[in-house]
């Protein structure tokens, strides 16, 4: 067990653009204390002093409903337990941000507390539910013994939404540069594609990561999938004691509006037999899952279908090929029988756009991977000859931006660095790559309406494919360890 040595030290702050403002502390009583009454003070910044119990590392994501829910999870250090609540209410029109920070919160709901891993603090998490769609909530988290400042939370969209996609992400100046321009965009959500903090084995490396995320993360929902790093602690057990995700927690679906999420764990938790069975049971419930995906696209109530991972199916990262062709194989034929639209994907770090493919080769209404390995951990380099499947690849760091509506899923790359590789001021991006994956036809949808195989019964030979993909989690995992 590590004690958290950089206990209540200041979290380096982030410099914030207008997109995504933070809340000026006010003067005067605090919304519980105060007992309802409205604030007027003069919002003089007032920073309590921190404590162990002092809320950090707040991140927001969905564990249910992703219009009239969400979930909130943060950290407090040591072992005592000061408590798990969210006080909240709406952001009513004409609010000021005093207001906002004042006003006493008229909703509050308990959550839970577990240990995080191997870190003597503890996980806490609270689901906000019953929202008004329309509406922003302001909330804050803590205890008696502590509450964080007040944040807001922006109401989700149905019809036409954007959410920001990289992997990879660690905590370099690049990280903080690609956080920078995600709130400059100020998108609805965020996915990171896994390998997140690069702990490795140190736990702490985990808290300054998510002090760093904290300033975006306690505002805009962030969802995540692991990479082969999160196996690193614990055989994931770092990863799984700080996030809060739906469904299993490493692999999970939901709907956003009329498009189908599928995060999945793309074996990267795998390292021995003894998991065997989790990754086939993973297995079986995407081919359930994509196929129902697929059916209620035809029927008119979805438009697109997104499948996120960390490891890339095709990839022209040099020397990263994928060395696990079972487990490829398998999750391809999911992907194209089921007409999956857009693969989002990480591990490689590199940005990588694919033309429509299927198999390693261009096809018509076939998927288009995004490889956004860009989230800050240091560049891979490309193979002198891309694949024929490629459409567009490049060495920076940034994120992707998909603009989503009934027609089109409309992608814009970003880099947080000039031509010269030179990171660029906070907020400022260049656009790298912009591109677009049309709606499929009514008949092109229908075709791919087709009942889920059982998973006996797909003709691979899955002891082979659990070898090969521990084979290629150790592989990988030498290779980065090496790099990095
Ligand atoms: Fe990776
Ligand atoms: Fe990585």
């Amino acid at each position: 067990m590590i004690t958290r040595r950089r206990l209540l030290q200041a979290t380096p702050g982030l410099l914030l653009p207008p997109a995504l403002t933070v809340l000026t502390s006010c003067g005067g009583s605090s919304p519980s204390d105060s007992g309802g009454t409205p604030g007027t003070g003069d919002c003089a910044a007032a920073t309590p002093t921190a404590t162990a119990a002092s809320p950090r590392g707040l991140h927001v994501s969905w564990t249910d409903d992703p219009f009239t829910t969400r979930t909130v999870t943060w950290f407090t250090d040591g072992s005592d337990d000061p408590g798990t609540v969210i006080e909240y209410g709406p952001v009513e029109d004409g609010m000021s941000d005093c207001e906002i920070a004042q006003t006493a919160m008229p909703n509050r709901v308990e959550g839970s507390t577990k240990a995080v891993y191997d870190v003597d603090a503890l996980t806490h998490s609270a689901t906000i539910s019953g929202l008004d769609e329309g509406k922003a909530v302001r909330y804050r988290v803590g205890s008696d013994a502590g509450w964080s400042d007040v944040r807001v939370l922006q109401p989700q969209p149905r019809d036409t939404f954007r959410f920001a996609h990289f992997g990879d992400h660690a905590t370099s100046d690049a990280s903080r540069a690609v956080l920078a321009g995600v709130q400059a965009r100020a998108p609805d959500f965020v996915v990171i594609a896994g390998d997140l903090s690069y702990a490795n084995g140190e736990q702490p490396v985990w808290d300054t990561y998510f002090d760093m995320l904290d300033p975006v993360a306690s505002r805009l929902p962030v969802m995540t999938c692991p990479g082969n790093h999160e196996n690193k602690d614990g055989d994931g057990d770092g990863y799984r004691s700080r996030v809060s995700q739906p469904g299993q927690g490493t692999y999970y679906s939901f709907d956003h509006g009329r498009v189908h999420f599928c995060f999945s764990t793309g074996g990267s938790l795998l390292t021995g037999v003894a998991g065997a069975p989790d990754l086939l049971a993973e297995l079986a419930w995407l081919e359930t899952d994509l196929a129902a995906a697929a059916l209620r696209r035809a029927n008119g109530e979805i438009d697109f279908i997104v499948f996120v991972q960390h490891y890339t199916i095709w990839t022209d990262s040099d020397g990263r090929d994928p060395a696990n062709f079972t487990l490829v194989l398998l999750e391809e034929h999911l992907l194209v029988n089921y007409g999956v639209d857009l693969l989002a994907v990480g591990h490689d770090h590199i940005y990588e756009r694919s033309q429509p493919m299927a198999y390693g080769q261009p096809l018509a209404g076939g998927y288009v991977q995004i490889t956004q390995g860009g989230g800050g951990q240091s560049l891979y380099s490309l193979t002198e000859e891309l694949g024929t499947w490629a459409a567009f690849a490049t060495l920076r760091h940034g994120f992707t931006e998909y603009a989503v509506d009934a027609t089109a899923i409309r992608g814009t790359t970003y880099s947080v660095e000039n031509d010269a590789g030179e990171l660029l001021p906070d907020g400022e991006l260049q656009i790298i790559d912009q591109f677009e994956i049309p709606a499929r036809s009514a008949t092109d949808k229908a075709t791919y309406a087709q009942r889920p195989k059982a998973i006996a019964l797909n003709g691979f030979d899955y002891d082979a494919m659990i070898l090969h993909t521990i084979e290629r989690n150790r592989l990988h995992d030498l290779q980065e360890a090496g790099e990095h």
